[in-house]
């Protein structure tokens, strides 16, 4: 009997004792939806006929401002169940909505708030400029040490990839070796074609050659995948199972690697968004801002803030059309100490090809992110003021 109310006691008391954490604050590093292939040659590479698409190259598309539409659906009401959020329009004062220039971004936000907040009138700031040099992926650095020093490390981690059998998959894909560009250029191999490497103040970081011509190909296939083309016409049937998908990607994943993943390059790039970041968490009192831009700022930011490595579970791609890193302060109200939290928030593949609305019950996938330099529980959290100390090492005043 004693031990009995012992147990329970001590249960209660357990319970009592639970940490309560209460969302402070959320800032939304976010990818645009699907959108158009970029690049104007595809008919280069391949005898094959490409997919038409209905809006002009680089565009989101109706299926990407759908799917938009959902995550903003999504994070309402995500951010209502924290008490982030009331059920009438946020203010200007509490939700801050910044999107690069571009029209895939523009149009992203504005599909993210319309669906999310109906009716609202919430404003989406953006420059008149055409590159607003806050999202713009360009190199800062005007030193010769830089360049070379950058070089040297996209060359090593371009030589440390093992691509052979994605390069000969693809060729396969495409039929290359009867494509206009292999027939004029007299560039018919992938294995051995050379990639050259660019490192040139005001423009981003470039690979020319079979990488990139890959990487863009790739692209392509990917994006017809989630626009809900017929399968037979996604890369044109020949992608069937994930192995196959994966194999492929590797290009992909390599290409963004060379000039993204590096600390040296990826830190240059992204200082003025980091800036940007810092500003908003520390000395602005929105509540909620959402930043609308390109894989290039996620990527970046993720490799200079030195995120662990991950994997999204049900997506091919590393950075997805649509994806959000989501880095949240927590406040634990016993204690008083504050905490980040960041959740990779993404469509998975199917959720996106079949277009599948979202909902409390039918959330997008959350993938908890670590910082190297900030020890995360297994709750995801860490302390706010180690992720504050990194912010600051990374962008001076
Ligand atoms: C929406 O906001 C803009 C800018 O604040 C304002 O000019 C416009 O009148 C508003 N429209 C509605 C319908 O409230
Ligand atoms: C430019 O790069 C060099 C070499 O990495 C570095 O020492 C220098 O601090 C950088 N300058 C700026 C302004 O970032
Ligand atoms: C890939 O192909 C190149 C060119 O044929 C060859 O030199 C290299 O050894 C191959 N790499 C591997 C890992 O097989
Ligand atoms: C960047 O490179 C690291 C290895 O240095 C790898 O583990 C990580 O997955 C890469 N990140 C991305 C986003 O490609």
């Amino acid at each position: 009997m004693y031990i009995k109310l012992f147990l329970i006691s001590v249960l209660v008391l357990k319970g009592h004792c639970e940490k309560s954490f209460k969302l402070q604050q959320v800032l939304i590093l976010s990818r645009h939806n699907v959108r158009t292939p970029l690049s104007k040659n595809l008919a280069d590479f391949t005898p094959k006929t490409w997919p038409i698409w209905k809006e002009k190259s680089g565009y989101l598309t109706a299926k990407g401002a759908l799917l938009e539409g959902y995550m903003g659906e999504y994070f309402a009401l995500w951010l209502k169940k924290h008490d982030l959020l009331e059920n009438d329009c946020p203010s200007d004062d509490n939700f801050f909505v910044y999107a690069n220039t571009a029209q895939r971004t523009i149009a992203s936000a504005k599909a993210f708030v319309t669906k999310g907040f109906p009716g609202c009138n919430v404003t989406i700031h953006h420059t008149s400029d055409s590159h607003d040099p806050i999202f713009n992926p360009v190199i800062h650095n005007t030193t010769a040490i830089f360049k070379l020093e950058a070089i040297e490390q996209m060359r090593v981690l371009l030589k440390s990839l093992h691509l052979n059998s994605s390069y000969e998959d693809l060729e396969q894909i495409l039929n290359y070796k009867q494509s206009e560009y292999c027939l004029t250029k007299q560039k018919c191999d992938f294995v051995t074609d050379v990639n050259k490497i660019f490192v040139d103040v005001g423009f981003k970081p470039n690979v020319e050659g079979p990488l990139k011509i890959s990487k863009s190909v790739i692209d392509s296939f990917i994006m017809e995948n989630y626009e809900g083309f017929p399968s037979k016409e996604v890369a044109w049937g020949l992608l069937k199972n994930n192995d196959q998908w994966n194999c492929v990607l590797d290009l992909s994943k390599g290409y963004h690697s060379v000039i993204f993943n590096t600390t040296l390059i990826a830190r240059d790039l992204a200082r003025p968004l980091l800036h940007y970041m810092r500003d908003i968490l520390l000395n602005k009192q929105y509540k909620i801002t959402l930043l609308m831009g390109h894989d290039a700022n996620i990527y970046t930011v993720l490799k200079s803030l030195d995120f662990k490595p991950y994997s999204l579970k049900n997506q091919h791609e590393m950075t997805p059309a649509g994806g959000k890193l989501v880095f949240q302060k927590w406040l634990e109200e016993r204690s008083g100490i504050f905490f980040l939290k960041v959740d990779y928030v993404y469509q998975c593949t199917n959720q996106m090809r079949e277009g599948k609305k979202l909902s409390l019950d039918c959330p997008p996938e959350f993938m908890s992110m670590q910082l190297e330099g900030c020890k995360t529980d297994e709750k995801g959290f860490c302390l706010w003021d180690d992720f504050v100390g990194i912010l600051n090492s990374l962008v001076e005043d």
